[in-house]
């Protein structure tokens, strides 16, 4: 079995298919890496509690840190929580972000698909459709969804998310996934809101630019529930060059602040200009709070428009990949203008305009 993400352009080939921060890893960052191997951390274990990392998030994001759960990037989230709450059903607003499908499969969970509504150029999520399924098709059930969405963009506002709460079947919790609410100003994250039956997961993967080091959080209040998680937890589930960098960051409040709304800025502002560009192209493209953008081209679909992008140099997500998603569809990250100048230059000669 393929499991299927962006990030694996062919050789020589602009890569557009991974949602990352296009400033890159802060400097910072870097240097704590190169000062930590030069004294020798990689022949250490980690601290099996993390009990620095968690202190850290704790004065960063001002959460409790009895409240935090370590992880191995986000992804590794969703898989702990189906193997130790094992979910009678999983219910996903589709499109999103993960390997879902594969794990339940694996684990013989029933998934629901409940789909986001594409409603012109944004998606909406409909707390309806899971009020509206019957009480005892919903209990023991985990509700997922990632905010702001992967592959769609849209930032669910908390306030929807609360009538998803209300509607939740018996024994069940709604799993926010954030990985990229740090592009957002973070007004809309369910941390530290006091919803004991919502667990968030975090991520440093994306506003860091850090995919290859596998570092993220999960948030919750339910002690019970953390407990559980701390016990299935392998002891040293993230290595001690990404527990160190990240940790220091964390803690040079002020810097990683400033960074952090750098990278939104100039995220925001390159967005917005591909947006027009590609609009201005004829295409549908949806409204985004993330480092990418959602692109339908009718009439031309993948996979030979991903040939045809290859051919020109450039390669994107095919979002035919996500659940609900054709290949009418693919996902562009925003990175630096001279680059997202070319991604516009390459849609213009295959769609005209
Ligand atoms: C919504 C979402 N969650 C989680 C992940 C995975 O994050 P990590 O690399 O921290 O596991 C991704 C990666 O694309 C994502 O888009």
């Amino acid at each position: 079995m393929v499991k299927i993400h962006g990030g694996n352009p062919p050789e020589g080939v602009l890569d557009f298919s991974s949602p990352l921060n296009p400033l890159g890893p802060p400097r910072l960052l870097l240097n704590v890496l190169f000062n930590e191997i030069e004294g020798g951390a990689v022949s250490r274990y980690p601290d099996p509690s993390y009990s620095d990392f968690k202190n850290s998030v704790s004065m960063f994001y001002n959460i409790d840190p009895e409240n935090i759960l370590p992880l191995n990037g986000a992804a590794e989230g969703l898989y702990m929580l189906l193997a130790v709450l094992k979910p009678r059903r999983l219910i996903v607003y589709e499109p999103t972000f993960g390997d879902h499908w594969e794990a339940s499969r694996s684990l013989g969970i029933d998934i629901v698909a409940l789909p986001l509504i594409s409603e012109g150029n944004r998606y909406v999520l409909e707390p309806d459709l899971l009020c509206n399924i019957p009480e005892r098709e919903k209990e023991n059930s985990l509700v997922l969804l990632s905010n702001p969405n992967n592959p769609t963009g849209v930032l669910v506002r908390s306030r929807k998310i609360k009538s998803l709460y209300s509607c939740l079947g018996n024994g069940s919790y709604i799993v926010i996934d954030e990985a990229f609410m740090d592009f957002t100003t973070g007004s809309e994250s369910f941390m530290g809101k006091g919803f004991e039956r919502t667990i968030v997961i975090r991520s440093f993967t994306k506003i860091l630019s850090i995919p290859g080091l596998r570092i993220g959080f999960l948030y919750s209040e339910d002690r019970d529930l953390l407990s559980r998680l701390e016990g299935f937890r392998q002891p040293w589930n993230i290595n001690i060059l990404a527990e160190r960098a990240v940790s220091f960051m964390l803690r040079s409040i002020d810097i990683f602040k400033d960074f952090i709304r750098e990278s939104r800025d100039f995220v925001k502002n390159e967005r917005e200009w591909l947006y027009k560009k590609l609009k201005s192209l004829g295409l549908t493209v949806y409204r985004s709070w993330g480092p990418f953008l959602l692109v339908r081209h009718s009439g031309y679909t993948h996979p030979e428009l991903q040939s045809a992008l290859i051919d020109n140099g450039i390669y994107v997500r095919d979002a035919s990949s996500f659940h609900g998603l054709s290949g009418e569809y693919s996902r562009v990250s925003v990175k630096l203008r001279k680059d997202n100048a070319i991604l516009v230059e390459v849609f213009r000669k295959l769609f005209g305009g």
